[in-house]
């Protein structure tokens, strides 16, 4: 990745650039947890929330807020927030997948973030600003559906750019407790969080149910041979 100053205004003037052709950022982006203590610098920092503005929202509210934390006493908190989801979910997680390699290669990974978390050198926590509406049932998915996009938008752009991240959201199982340890107003909800720094692995294709199996033709349960 060429990386330069960002803008900051969309303008087009010198940017990091990501030149990683699209269906290979797609094919290989996956949580990536192990990560190293080195720096990520502001500026593309900047330039991955800035792609990750491109995605859509409801009526292009663009009702987004991005609270980038390197703070150590506010990963601290969110590393006990996780650690307390993790204790009960890793548990049965563990239960769950003793019979399965893959899966407990995964809990690993998550355990080694759960044990690092203060370590990690950035935390992204991408927020949206207004009321999650408990009726008509498209309030919840236009509310969800305003920031998942620009997730996935940073997650690509932080693969491009050869950055480890993943999307996580055991450390919100108390978004009291979340928005407490940000200063978020009750106006402000935080829905993700995604670690991120340079990853200690490689990237690799992820394991993904195939195409046929998930495609139905005009009614639910209707399949034929995908081409
Ligand atoms: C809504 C959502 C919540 C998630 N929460 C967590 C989490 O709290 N902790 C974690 O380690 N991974 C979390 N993940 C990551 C998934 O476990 C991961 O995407 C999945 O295992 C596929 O992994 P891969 O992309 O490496 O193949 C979450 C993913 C999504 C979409």
């Amino acid at each position: 990745m060429n990386e330069s100053l960002p803008t900051g205004d969309g303008s087009g003037g010198a940017q990091p650039r990501f030149d990683m052709p699209l269906e290979e950022a797609m094919t290989t982006q996956r949580a990536i947890r192990r990560l190293r203590t080195d720096p990520v610098d502001d500026a593309l920092l900047l330039r991955l929330i800035e792609l990750a503005l491109k995605a859509p929202t409801g009526s292009n509210a663009q009702n987004w807020e991005f609270v980038v934390v390197r703070d150590r006493a506010i990963k601290e908190k969110f590393g006990r927030l996780n650690g307390g989801a993790w204790g009960i979910y890793g548990r049965i997680g563990r239960w769950l997948s003793r019979n399965d390699p893959a899966m407990q290669r995964v809990l690993a990974a998550v355990q080694w973030q759960a044990d690092h978390f203060a370590d990690i050198p950035v935390l992204i926590v991408p927020c949206l600003r207004g009321p999650r509406l408990p009726w008509p049932p498209l309030a919840a998915t236009s509310y969800y559906g305003s920031i998942y996009p620009s997730v996935q938008n940073l997650l690509l752009a932080a693969r491009a750019a050869g950055l480890g991240a993943a999307l996580i959201t055991l450390p919100l199982w108390s978004t009291v407790l979340a928005r407490r340890a940000l200063g978020l107003p009750w106006s402000v909800t935080p829905c993700a969080v995604i670690p991120l720094g340079w990853p200690r692995g490689r990237y690799g294709p992820t394991t993904r149910r195939p195409v046929a199996e998930v495609v139905h033709w005009d009614r639910f349960g209707n399949r034929r041979a995908t081409a």
